[in-house]
């Protein structure tokens, strides 16, 4: 019987138009810029209203956003993006991870992830010992693990940290998860594959994550960032390991972006290890809807 769930990512959401200039201090002030210029052309509504009619939540088993819900992190924005949350779905039901736009400046948690702190929580039976990532959901056969690599940095400057806390927390969790027989999903903003961004917009800790999923293995790792659809494999010590990146949620496909995109995952255990069957809906501009695009079916075999 297979299990089923979902990852939509970078939807920037969030409209600036009520902006008050004293809002835009710093790094903010760039951020606002381009979003008069390009972004809010590039982000739009429409797309994710037509992304909410062709998600059906009833048959997942869980929904991952994958960060980038604002555009530069105001206490408005994380207002909008909570209603948006809301009207997705239950906290149980969809999982959230920050991305680096969602953390552009430190600003006082009570009015920005507090909004959001229900979808980002690990499962009640979980001890987190009081850290909000990694985050752990167990559904079925799944374990979907959750990183946060948000963090503020420069202008400019559009990387992410997992940072040392996290970095010593993960291992953990992923022998448990495998101990356990569970179907391990991995699920972060920025690409966990060293060299495979841009310098600016790269994990900077992406060498460690990448040998820390090598050595302890992880059957799906999700992320976003890149508003690009990317298919990448590492080799772990029990098998292949998919890293799979899907494009903005939101997005016209605008720039030489990638038109907006979500991926779905059906997997099923197998004497081998498992089946990951992966399909791609994609809006179709001409009729305002989304359809379905690639398909593909993996064997993970597990040692
Ligand atoms: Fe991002």
């Amino acid at each position: 019987m297979a299990q089923r769930f979902a990852q939509l990512s970078d939807p920037h959401l969030s409209s600036l138009a009520a902006v008050r200039t004293r809002d835009l201090f710093s790094k903010r002030a760039l951020g606002y810029l381009s979003w008069r210029r390009k972004r809010r052309f590039e982000h739009r509504p429409e797309v994710l209203e037509a992304l909410q009619r062709d998600l059906n939540l009833s048959e997942l088993d869980q929904l991952l956003v994958t960060g980038d819900l604002t555009h530069i992190g105001l206490p408005d924005e994380f207002r909008q993006a909570g209603d948006w949350l809301h009207a997705l779905g239950d906290p149980t039901q969809v999982a959230l991870v920050p991305g680096n736009h969602d953390a552009c400046v430190a600003a006082p948690w009570r009015d920005t992830f507090a909004l959001w702190q229900d979808y980002m929580a690990s499962d009640h039976d979980v001890d987190t010992a009081g850290r909000r990532f990694p985050s752990l959901r167990v559904r079925g056969d799944i374990a979907f693990i959750g990183l946060s690599t948000a963090c503020p940095k420069p202008p400019l400057m559009a990387t992410g940290t997992l940072g040392a806390e996290q970095l010593q927390q993960l291992p953990p969790l992923l022998q448990r998860a495998a101990d356990d027989g569970l179907f391990r999903v991995v699920y972060l903003h920025h690409c966990p594959i060293a060299g495979r961004e841009k310098w600016r917009k790269r994990l900077t800790d992406a060498a460690q994550v990448q040998a820390l999923l090598e050595q302890y293995g992880a059957e799906l790792v999700l992320h976003g960032h890149g508003h690009r659809a990317l298919f990448n494999e590492l080799h772990s010590r029990v098998g292949t390991v998919p890293v799979i990146a899907v494009p903005s949620a939101s997005a016209m496909g605008l720039h030489g972006a990638d038109v907006a995109q979500y991926n779905r995952y059906d997997v099923t255990r197998n004497d081998a290890g498992w089946q990951l069957r992966i399909d791609s809906r994609c809006y179709q501009p001409g009729t305002g809807e989304f359809s379905g695009g690639d398909s593909r079916v993996l064997q993970l075999d597990r040692r």
